[in-house]
């Protein structure tokens, strides 16, 4: 675990997962949180309930979120840990979605982390300490038979491979690493899941305060490795 005090910035921590990511990193209490939101309002809530400090980032268009997050460390102060956890999830097997979905759930769940390991990533190598956490899903994992619906499961294995590709470059001392949180009951997973959100942020929280000599470049759940 860090010495010092670290900053960590969450995506969509206004609610679900991300939002217990956000608590879960908080209740350390060597950890300053950002809780990043779409919306500035909800981003505010979200740091109210967590006592972290609130910045908007919306990941519609990833070229915008890249500097934004660059304006956020300007502002803010160096960040140390980044949890990529904000994503869409649009319904659609095979030919059912449309072009312009499948382009937007890319673009959220895949451009923009890597548009935020752009911009933060380097800082964190000059510094030689990070921790980059890649809320993906067994929904696009080949080993799992890529079952969810085609945009959300060619985003997240597009996501895995960007961990692999950014644990390549920005290793050892940044480590990268993709999370499955299991099944939870968000509004993305629906009432019937099994997880809670404390539940489903377990894996990410403690892949975003790994000690020096643990993984990168790895796809995690339940703190155990699992096959891409
Ligand atoms: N729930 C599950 O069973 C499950 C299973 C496997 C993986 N996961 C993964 O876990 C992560 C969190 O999921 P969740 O279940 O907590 O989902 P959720 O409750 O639907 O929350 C999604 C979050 O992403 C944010 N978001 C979506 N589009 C955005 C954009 N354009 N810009 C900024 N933020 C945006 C949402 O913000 P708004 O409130 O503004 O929409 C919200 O904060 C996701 O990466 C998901 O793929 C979830």
């Amino acid at each position: 675990m860090p010495h010092a005090r670290r900053t960590a910035l969450v995506t969509g921590a206004n609610r679900g997962i991300g939002l217990a990511i956000a608590q879960g990193l908080a209740a350390r209490g060597d950890i300053r949180v950002l809780t990043a939101a779409r919306r500035m309002r909800d981003a505010r809530e979200a740091a109210e309930a967590v006592g972290g400090e609130p910045v908007a980032l919306d990941l519609s268009n990833p070229v915008v979120a890249e500097s934004t997050a660059g304006w956020i460390e300007a502002t803010h102060g160096a960040i140390d840990i980044l949890v990529n956890n904000a994503a869409v999830l649009v319904d659609g097997d095979g030919l059912g979605v449309t072009t312009e979905d499948f382009a937007g759930s890319l673009a959220v769940n895949t451009v923009a982390p890597f548009a935020l390991i752009r911009a933060l990533g380097p800082g964190m190598l000059a510094r030689k300490w990070g921790r980059i956490v890649n809320v993906s899903s067994g929904w696009g994992a080949f080993a799992e038979g890529m079952q969810g619906p085609v945009a959300y499961a060619a985003s997240k294995a597009a996501l895995n491979a960007v961990t692999c590709a950014s644990a390549h470059t920005l290793g050892p001392t940044v480590k990268v690493n993709a999370a499955c949180p299991g099944w939870v009951r968000t509004r993305m997973g629906g009432p019937g899941a099994k997880r809670s959100p404390e539940q489903g942020a377990d894996t990410p929280v403690w892949l975003a305060t790994l000690p020096d000599d643990g993984p990168t470049g790895g796809f995690f759940r339940d703190r155990r490795p699992i096959a891409w």
